[in-house]
């Protein structure tokens, strides 16, 4: 039985201003994105590029502003924190994962340095405390000796161990999400598993939440509770990971798959990879216009409705599939 949840993202709305002065316009980028995280289960935000994935991360840990709806952390919405110390106190309940261990490690600290920023920053250790907590949780992460490698400049750790790294910097903060946006898309597919891995026992021994935003169909199948698809800022299905993997019922899903190649596993946004190249509708269904399936009532923005245990889906061929009319 899944727990009551942990994280609740009701109707998130964005857009972004494009262009300027007299053609200045708003794109909407999230449509009323809606899901939720129970304690001890991780989420797999699926979706090809410019879906909007790391906008609702963003948002989340408060990162972007939305425009409308709610985050709702134990009841209370994160989007509401208001003073510093509300904001502070939002933040280390959601702890960031990104996609570059290059990139969000500054070169020039040795990788113990902002763990122990983190911890003193957030009051989890005391000055005398500082060096054996960083040690213990790059431990934790599977950086043994975890003293030594405290001491170490991130040129000297592989991308994989930078990631691990930066793990750790989130586990300081004992968040009670983490949210990993493409945390192993620029790591080679061996180390990849080990951070899945990583992120997996993270959850369990914690009972923490994990957000996993990824376009890697394969890393959401091996780690993933339950999976929510994102197409053009709309969920269009979300259910148990294994139901929605094997019985995908909203054709954008269904495309996803279909275009999973063998190998490394990890399916191409390709238009080609997904049903054509047609933007999205801007009214009715949004992947209408790309979908082999379509009929007239696609015009008309489909309701999301339940369609098995936990299992919901936005389509009209799935809710109130069209009678035959052949004799
Ligand atoms: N700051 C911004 N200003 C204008 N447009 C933006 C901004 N940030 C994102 N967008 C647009 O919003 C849409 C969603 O972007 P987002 O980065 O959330 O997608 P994504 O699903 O994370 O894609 P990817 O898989 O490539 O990381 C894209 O069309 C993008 O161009
Ligand atoms: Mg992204």
């Amino acid at each position: 039985m899944r727990q009551s949840p942990m994280l609740e993202v009701r109707e998130l709305t964005k857009s972004f201003a494009t262009g300027g002065g007299w053609s200045r316009k708003h794109k909407p980028v999230l449509y009323g994105v809606s899901f939720s995280v129970a304690r001890g289960e991780v989420l797999a935000l699926v979706g090809e590029s410019g879906s909007g994935k790391s906008t609702v991360a963003r948002i989340i840990s408060l990162v972007e502003p939305s425009e409308g709806g709610e985050v709702m952390m134990d009841g209370r919405d994160l989007l509401q924190a208001a003073t510093v110390q509300e904001r502070r106190a939002a933040r280390a309940q959601v702890q960031m994962i990104f996609q570059d261990p290059f990139g969000s490690l500054n070169p020039a600290h040795r990788v113990g340095y902002p763990i122990a920023r983190s911890l003193l920053l957030h009051g989890r250790a005391k000055r005398g405390e500082v060096r054996a907590r960083v040690a213990a949780l790059l431990e934790e992460v599977g950086l043994a000796p975890g003293a030594q490698v405290a001491e170490k400049f991130p040129h000297e750790l592989s991308g994989g161990e930078r990631q691990r790294v930066a793990i750790a910097r989130a586990l300081a903060v004992e968040p009670q999400l983490l949210l990993a946006d493409e945390p192993t898309s620029m790591l080679d597919v061996a180390t990849r598993q080990g951070v899945l891995e990583l992120l997996g026992r993270l959850r369990r021994e914690r009972g923490r939440g994990v957000l996993l935003i990824t376009h890697d169909l394969t890393a959401a199948r091996a780690l993933a509770d339950r999976i929510a698809v994102l197409y053009a800022g709309h969920i269009v299905e979300t259910g148990p990971a294994d139901e929605v993997l094997r019985h995908p019922r909203h054709p954008y899903t269904q495309s996803l798959l279909a275009a999973l190649p063998h190998g490394d596993g990890r399916f191409l946004s390709t238009p080609a990879a997904a049903g054509g190249g047609r933007p999205p509708a801007v009214t009715g269904c949004p992947f209408a216009p790309r979908c082999p399936h379509a009929v007239a009532a696609c015009a008309q923005a489909p309701e999301t409705a339940l369609i098995g245990l936990g299992h919901r889906v936005a389509c009209h061929l799935v809710t109130s599939p069209p009678t035959s009319t052949e004799p």
